[in-house]
């Protein structure tokens, strides 16, 4: 169902060249099927599994990907602070320290003149110290809702609980909260009470037969000897996985989320 609805077509965290080079397999698809007004991607793994540069975002971006989002990882590549400064569509987690180039929100018009806000914000249990993913909701929020009442967060974290908590902390606020980071798919996407649609995770479009995106040897290794053994990305048993969101434009409340994973 469309009419006027909006489709919002996020694409779970891209692996490195197995991740570019499936997405630039199905992607166009994708798009059509679900006749996507937008697609946003978190890219913070894009560059050899950490971080990305100019010229990749840019290959997202001739993909169909309009919208970069981030992570920890995006800063592990110093190439990372030229891009955010030359590419106003990629995005990193909002709540970093002030000063950092780049910026965590924007608001993107899509083809019909429809505004739709988009939101990287990072967790912090488990992960660095940052600011408060809650307040800092609360400012970016309040800032995009003088335009606009879409507003799409994803919410770059490792642990479950802060994933929910925030969902429920902007029920009614925002039209969907998509987690990221962990790289494996939950199966609780729902529309919460106020209207806000709900993932845990997304998912990971990148190796599967690996841990996390990794070789899994290395994994092991690393696991067993509390050593440190550089990770290299896997290759195979590749998929796209995401979620796509259908929001009325009108007030902003999502009417329904469901996950994709191809092939
Ligand atoms: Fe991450």
């Amino acid at each position: 169902m469309k009419n006027n609805n909006l489709i919002i077509l996020f694409i779970a965290d891209i692996i490195g060249k197995p991740g570019l080079d499936i997405a630039t397999l199905y992607l166009p698809g994708v798009i059509k099927k679900y006749d996507a007004d937008i697609v946003i991607a978190n890219g913070e793994n894009a560059w050899q599994g950490k971080g990305i540069n100019e010229k990749i975002a840019a290959e997202y971006h001739s993909i169909g990907i309009d919208i970069i989002t981030g992570g920890n990882h995006t800063w592990e590549n110093y190439k990372i602070f030229a891009a955010l400064k030359a590419d106003e569509n990629l995005l990193r987690p909002a709540n970093y320290p002030r000063g950092l180039p780049g910026k965590g929100f924007l608001i993107h018009t899509v083809k019909n003149g429809a505004k739709i806000g988009v939101v990287n914000l990072q967790g912090r249990t488990f992960m660095q110290p940052i600011d408060c993913p809650f307040q800092s909701a609360n400012f970016i929020i309040d800032k995009i809702r003088e335009e606009t009442s879409v507003i799409i967060v994803d919410f770059h974290a490792e642990a479950t609980a802060e994933k929910q908590a925030l969902a429920w902390y902007l029920d009614g606020k925002i039209s969907a909260l998509i987690g990221s980071h962990t790289h494996v798919p939950t199966a609780d996407e729902r529309i919460l009470p106020g209207g806000t649609a709900y993932i845990t995770d997304a998912g990971m479009t990148g190796p599967f037969d690996s841990v996390i995106g990794m070789k899994k040897e290395i994994a092991v290794r690393r696991f067993m000897t509390f050593t440190p053994h550089k990770y290299e990305m896997a290759e195979d048993n590749v998929k796209l996985q995401g979620v796509v969101v259908e929001v009325n434009p009108k007030d902003g409340k999502a009417e329904s989320i469901s996950r994709i994973n191809l092939p």
